[in-house]
């Protein structure tokens, strides 16, 4: 059967050069980011300070929306920020750890970035507990459930681990953390634009990722999806005049904090990664994730299936319900294989732990799976010829 996704690929330029499984790291550029990008110079270069009313103040909203369409997010509850570790800290800044309820609750599978910003609240009264995996692979969920209790005050997880693909149970987690009075921040950033995800349908309190990945928006654009009931409620303490009522006031005192999203942002917003994520977008929300997962599970899939022919350790859960974008192959000498496929432009990464890292996306031929494990099989032996 014909994959009709394929007709989105002339959109990608990078892709009639190079194999590119590489998606769990940076998606492909899609061809319209060009004209984005002299968009944004000509609108600078011929309006000058009049680009700020006219198009960059609300930008940051807009993409918020056009993101939040893609979380089924209800308009203004996404803010946009340059990352993860930021948005967290923004969530973070809205909590007062010197209480009894204190404890932020994770699993060491998390994105280290986030551990660290976690591990360094504890000069603030934080108390981390961290659930250990068994295996690498998953996390166990009854060991995180039971770990969130009435002294949780956050339970910041990944959706997807960025090491092995692992689907965690986020409805289980949310359920749990309701139920004792913890807020859960959901990290999307490995789930959204190739898994399913709705943040109304979990009810989760807060939910962050990038954009640079399964969304083809490039580097410096992370969003934070806040409910909206927490959204009206909450002040972050680490704010700034973009959060302010009346930011040209420039008044003194204390903030008087606006509404949802400008509530959660604080400096001047990134416009150039603003302008650069919305074609990504674009293209996502007009592919639709039910399409791309439905691929991404046959891939991944076929992968492993290449994989198991061989003695290579697979990282990544061999159930596709439980598995994200991206399948972990480890073998011998894995980090020097993937330094020899970037060389053939076969574009893949290295994980410790994990293995190369390859993620086909709904512009992905399934020929380049079989490209990607020849090669593989080339390089290994190759290796072993000059070893001997
Ligand atoms: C699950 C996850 N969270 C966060 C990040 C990155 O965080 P930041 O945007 O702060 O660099 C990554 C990967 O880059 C990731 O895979």
């Amino acid at each position: 059967m014909a994959d009709e996704l394929l007709r989105y690929r002339p959109q990608f330029p990078i892709l009639a050069r190079t194999t590119y499984l590489i998606s769990n790291s940076l998606g492909a550029m899609p061809q319209g980011v060009y004209e984005a990008m002299k968009g944004y110079a000509d609108i600078w270069a011929t309006r000058g300070i009049r680009a700020w009313e006219e198009r960059w103040w609300m930008l940051a909203a807009q993409v918020g929306d056009e993101i939040g369409a893609l979380l089924n997010a209800p308009a203004s509850s996404v803010s946009t920020h340059q990352n993860v570790t930021t948005c967290q800290a923004v969530v973070a800044s809205c909590f007062d750890f010197s209480g009894k309820r204190n404890k932020v609750v994770y699993s060491d599978l998390n994105f280290p970035s986030v551990m660290y910003f976690w591990e360094a609240q504890q000069a603030y009264g934080a108390r981390v507990n961290m659930v250990k995996t068994d295996d690498g692979i998953t996390v166990p969920l009854d060991r995180l459930l039971d770990a969130i209790d009435e002294q949780t005050l956050l339970v910041p997880v990944s959706h997807v681990i960025f090491r092995s693909s692992y689907i965690q149970d986020a409805r289980a987690i949310i359920e749990k953390a309701h139920e004792v009075g913890a807020h859960v921040v959901l990290d999307t950033f490995q789930s959204l634009g190739t898994v399913p995800v709705d943040v109304q349908a979990l009810d989760v309190d807060f939910a962050c990722g990038g954009v640079l990945k399964w969304l083809c928006g490039g580097p410096g654009v992370a969003y934070l999806y806040v409910r909206p009931d927490l959204g009206k409620k909450l002040q972050p303490k680490f704010t700034g005049w973009f959060a302010h009522q009346n930011p040209f006031g420039f008044e003194v005192g204390p903030t008087r904090y606006s509404e949802p999203p400008f509530r959660f942002m604080n400096g001047t917003s990134h416009i150039p990664a603003l302008e650069a994520a919305r074609p990504g977008l674009k293209i996502i929300a007009e592919v639709g994730i039910e399409r791309i997962r439905e691929k991404s599970k046959r891939q991944t899939s076929r992968l492993i299936e290449l994989a198991a022919s061989h003695e290579w350790q697979v990282n990544s859960p061999r159930n596709p319900k439980d598995r994200g974008g991206t399948v972990s192959i480890d073998m011998p000498g894995a980090q020097a294989v993937c330094g020899e496929l970037l060389k053939r432009d076969i574009l893949v990464d290295y994980r410790p732990k994990a293995g190369v890292r390859m993620s086909p996306h709904f512009y992905s031929k399934d020929e380049e799976l079989e490209t990607a494990i020849a090669a593989v099989e080339e390089i290994l032996k190759e290796r072993s010829v000059s070893a001997k």
